[in-house]
Parts: structure tokens; sequence; C-alpha cells
């Protein structure tokens, strides 16, 4: 199936602008993590008042950027390394992706609809945003070196960059 950039783009329009916007939406889904998925609680530091920014600031960036894979695929191979020292597995992607489709179902069903279309186009954006992460981590040595060219460091950071989780040019 190929992804579904309008659908995407129009529910994560409507995610900001409904229930509370992203600010209940990223509360909710770390609410719910936990709650559904003890095991990967531990590995959070960042309190989910801070993290949820990081969170809804990338997937803006990704709604953003999904015409754009030349700027996509490096954003998120670099976060994707980056996640290797947040101690990630990939078997934890798809409970992460799970539980935001789920907190997405919740958010968009209090003043409006959520189709199996939506679930569906969202199901498949994760699940390719999750392989491009889990390839990336599988194989540091090798994108390291392509994202170094860019400006990336081994760690999957920049040097210039305060806030990684924004990709650069993306306008949401
Ligand atoms: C859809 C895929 C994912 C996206 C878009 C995403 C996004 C992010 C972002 C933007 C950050 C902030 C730090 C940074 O940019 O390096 C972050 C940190 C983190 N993520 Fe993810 N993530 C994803 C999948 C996962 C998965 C599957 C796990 C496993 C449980 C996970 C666990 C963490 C942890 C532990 C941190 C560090 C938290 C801290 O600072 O305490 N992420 N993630």
């Amino acid at each position: 199936m190929a992804i579904n950039v309008e659908l995407l783009t129009e529910t994560f329009q409507r995610a900001k602008a409904e229930n509370g916007g992203l600010h209940s939406l990223g509360m909710r889904f770390y609410q719910r993590l936990f709650e559904k998925y003890p095991a990967v609680k531990p590995l959070f530091s960042t309190p989910p008042e801070e993290q949820h920014k990081k969170l809804m600031a990338s997937l803006s960036s990704i709604v953003a950027a999904l015409t754009a894979p030349d700027r996509m695929l490096p954003y998120l191979r670099a976060m994707g390394i980056r996640h290797l020292k947040y101690k990630t597995e990939s078997a934890h992607y798809p409970a992460v992706a799970e539980n935001l489709v789920a907190v997405l179902s919740e958010h968009l069903s209090k003043e409006g609809v959520w189709t199996d279309e939506m679930k569906a186009a969202w199901e498949e954006a994760l699940n390719v945003v999750a392989s491009v992460m889990i390839e990336a981590a599988d194989n540091p040595e090798k994108y390291t070196a392509e994202l170094a060219a860019m400006g990336y460091q081994a760690d999957g950071f920049k040097a210039s960059d305060p806030e990684p989780w924004v990709l650069a040019g993306a306008k949401a």
C-alpha cells in the first residue's frame, strides 16, 4: 500500500486542532505507553511533560516531509542511530506504533471521526518509519558514514543542532 500523504496530513492537522491538541495527544501517548507496556518505562529518563514535546515535534516533521524522502531518510536514519543509545530494541517499535495509533484513535474520535482508512494510513506510515530507523540502527557503521557527509556525528546528533527531533526546513 502506498503512503496516504493526504489522509496523514489531514488527520495530523485535526490532531493539532482537536481535543486539546498535541499536548493532550502527547501526554496521553506516554500515559498509555507506560500502562500497557510497563517494560519500556525504565528506558525513559526525560519526564513525559518534556518528552512528549520532542515526539510531537518529530511527528510534525515527519508529516511535513512525507513527500520529501531525500530529507526524511537521513533524518530517520540519524534518529534510529540515536535510539541505540536509548537502549531501544526493534521489538519495541510495534508497541510504540500500536500505542500511537490507539491514542490517535481516542483523540480524533472525541470531536470527529476515526475511520479504518485512517488507521491503515497511520499503521502503514509508522511501519515505514520503524523500518528505516531499525535498518539504520542495525547497520550503524554503514549509515554513519553516509550521514557524516550531511553533518551528522556518529551518535546521530548534529553538533550545531539544538533540537535534533525537528527536521530542518520541514514546515508543519
Ligand atoms: C515512531 C518511531 C519513533 C519516533 C518518531 C521517536 C522519536 C523520538 C524523539 C524525537 C526522541 C527525542 C530524542 C532524540 O531525538 O534523539 C526520542 C527519544 C527516545 N525514544 Fe523514541 N521514537 C520512536 C520510537 C521509539 C521506540 C520504539 C522506543 C522504545 C521504547 C523509543 C524510546 C525512546 C527513548 C527511551 C528516548 C529517550 C528518552 C529520554 O530522553 O529519556 N522510541 N524518540
